[in-house]
């Protein structure tokens, strides 16, 4: 393929993104479906996903040389070009050509020379300097974040904390973990001893190449924020304990907790059945025995009643703690979606109190920082339910603070933005 061809599925694929508010990830894989060069592919994903994030500085730099919003299909052509000429390397003569020839190419040949003078004119644009705008268009310019998300974080955690949070670049490589079903530590470290391995607390950071070498069942990916919040988890005391995980696909943290606590009967459910599925070949990979259950963790499920020790609510969430490796998270949210979102992590908490045995636990989770999500649902939570207090959390390996574990990747060695509270159910 050539460049042009390249650009064109990255022009149709943005579109399509900014356009229908899709998800890149979900497109992606249909766009690729008749790619089969590995440069190529790589090619489209490094330049979708590289736009996407950085589409708020974009923005900016669009927004600084054209006095409307242009129309999505040029500003997506734009945003190539632009891409193009300041984050990859390609030299700006050959980034400008190129971009026109797409112009062209997709049948905009009237609009050819606009593009080609806004590109040119582009190279005298800078991004703003720290204190000559209000912080957080700065932070939002310069990390390339929705405005409305650093103000919520400005306001909830201060500047420091915010432009820490924002900068924090993760690694490039995956967090894996062996599978103690299929394999032993010392068996799973010797296999991966002439690999580039990073050691996590509880895992191992390998590089996308090592991970495609290794046996599919003796491993899997799975962050180091998701593996603590299985340790949060853990139930205390209980000889076979009962636990329902009510938004558990694609059932990373169940069949974790599985190895952890063989003597557990785990059932693992979820809203979609196509994530249901998930669950069972997951399961089935990693010959696990927890059991796929299709339910909605918002409606009472009258046989559950009363029964579990432990009943995992990993609830849907903004993301906010993931978003560095899925720039599309956030895309389309606003602020309130926020409000939105903390409605049903309330409604699906207030449904799992059901289940849970007198002394059993909620143990209520996110992949996100913003408060509304966390704090305040649990705060929510217990001042109306007075039989519920906040549970000690135990582990090791994690440092509690006020009942909950609270992580953050600048200040957590790279760990996933995550949030965990255990309840306990005291009559
Ligand atoms: C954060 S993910 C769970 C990740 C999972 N715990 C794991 O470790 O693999 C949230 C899940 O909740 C599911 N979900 C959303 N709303 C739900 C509902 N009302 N009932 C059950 N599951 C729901 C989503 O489909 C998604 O799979």
């Amino acid at each position: 393929m050539d460049t042009k061809e390249r650009d064109l599925i990255c022009y149709n694929l943005l579109n399509d993104v900014f356009m229908e508010n899709a998800y890149a990830s979900l497109l992606l894989g249909n766009y690729l479906a008749t790619v089969k060069d590995e440069k190529d592919r790589a090619y489209i994903t490094g330049l979708v996903y590289g736009i996407l994030e950085k589409n708020v500085q974009l923005n900016y730099i669009v927004r600084s040389l054209v006095a409307r919003k242009p129309k999505t299909s040029i500003d997506v052509l734009l945003k190539i070009g632009l891409y193009h000429m300041r984050y990859m390397s390609t030299p700006t003569y050959a980034a400008i050509n190129e971009t026109v020839e797409l112009t062209k190419y997709v049948g905009k040949s009237g609009i050819s020379g606009f593009v080609n003078a806004v590109l040119r004119k582009s190279e005298k644009v800078e991004l703003p300097k720290e204190g000559e705008v209000p912080d957080a268009e700065y932070l939002s310019v310069i990390y390339s974040v929705p405005m409305w998300i650093c103000e919520k974080l400005l306001e909830q955690y201060g500047y420091d904390f915010t432009k820490d949070f924002l900068s924090y670049e993760p690694r490039k490589k995956t967090h894996i973990r062996y599978n103690s079903r299929v394999t032993t530590k010392e068996e799973f470290e010797e296999n991966i001893k002439n690999f580039d391995v990073e050691r996590s607390i509880l895992g191992y950071y390998v590089t996308h190449n090592v991970l495609k070498t290794l046996n599919k069942s003796a491993c899997t990916a799975q962050s180091l924020a998701s593996m603590i919040a299985v340790h949060c988890y853990l139930p205390e005391g209980v000889e076979s304990p009962v636990v329902l995980d009510l938004c558990g696909a694609p059932g990373g943290k169940s069949i974790y907790l599985e190895e952890l606590c063989p003597s557990a009967q785990i059932y693992c459910c979820d809203l979609h059945p196509h994530r249901v599925e998930l669950i069972k070949k997951y399961a089935a990979r990693m010959k696990s025995n927890i059991k796929a259950l299709l339910s909605d963790a918002s409606n009472i499920f009258p046989e559950w009643v009363n029964r579990c020790d432990i009943v995992i609510c990993d609830v849907p969430c903004s993301g906010l703690g993931v978003y560095k490796n899925k720039p599309d998270l956030l895309f389309n949210k606003k602020a309130s979606d926020i409000d939105k979102i903390k409605q049903i992590q309330i409604n699906i908490l207030e449904n799992a109190k059901n289940y849970v045995k007198i002394g059993g636990v909620i143990c209520y989770s996110t992949c996100t920082v913003f408060k509304e999500e966390n704090e305040e649902v649990v705060e929510e939570f217990l001042s109306r339910n007075a039989n519920f207090v906040f549970d000690e959390i135990k582990s090791p390996i994690v440092k509690p603070n006020n009942g909950t574990v609270k992580l953050f990747p600048h200040m957590d060695d790279g760990c996933d933005g995550f949030f965990v509270a255990r309840l306990r159910r005291t009559e």
